[in-house]
């Protein structure tokens, strides 16, 4: 399924998603109306505390997406403009939730064309009922307990429910 009128050209929505939250889905699917494609760039960095590998990360998206025929899931690490034009792509996407979004993403994007002129940045406000959501808190809830039902997608949620059944039959069997 492609969404929306095609405009030729090639967006780049970056970050962890370590998981994926509908706060993601909602910017991503807003962003694939208005672009031809839209890659999802997991950003491999070596983060101790990560929930899911990167591997893990893009089959979950993918996943989700799968019926997307203009959502693209891929990875990359070093420089974001680097990455950006090898793709050939003609902007990046982010989200901002609240005001305190801002202030990195101001410094972000402006560092970024200092970097590449010619790539534009483009910020996307999600659906009001996810402007609260992020990675690190989804994982904080899941952990101590509580639902994350309707705050990720149900293929995250059943990720996160074999992971925590994979550790605790390690943490029961001793094995580090
Ligand atoms: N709920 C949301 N609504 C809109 N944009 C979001 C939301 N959550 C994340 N984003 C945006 O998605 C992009 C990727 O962010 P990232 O993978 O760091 O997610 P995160 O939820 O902020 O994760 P973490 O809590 O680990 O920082 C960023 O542009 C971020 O602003
Ligand atoms: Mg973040």
């Amino acid at each position: 399924m492609t969404v929306g009128t095609p405009s030729g050209r090639l967006a780049v929505f970056p970050g962890s998603f370590d998981p994926l939250t509908n706060g993601h889905v909602d910017i991503i699917l807003r962003s694939a109306l208005l672009f031809e494609r839209i890659v999802v760039a997991v950003l491999v960095n070596q983060e101790k505390r990560a929930l899911f590998t990167p591997p893990e990360r893009i089959e979950i998206i993918r996943d989700v997406f799968c019926e997307y025929k203009n959502v693209e899931v891929d990875s990359f690490d070093g420089l974001l403009v680097d990455y950006a034009r090898r793709r050939r792509a003609t902007a990046v996407v982010r989200g901002i939730r609240a005001v305190s979004d801002f202030e990195y993403e101001f410094q972000m994007a402006l560092m970024n064309r200092h970097l590449e002129p010619s790539l534009e940045t483009v910020f996307m406000m999600p659906a009001e009922q996810y402007t609260y959501l992020s990675s690190r808190l989804i994982k904080e809830v899941f952990s101590l307990g509580g639902t994350v039902s309707g705050l990720v997608p149900p293929v995250v949620e059943d990720w996160m429910r074999r992971k925590k059944t994979a550790e605790s039959a390690r943490r029961s069997t001793g094995e580090k």
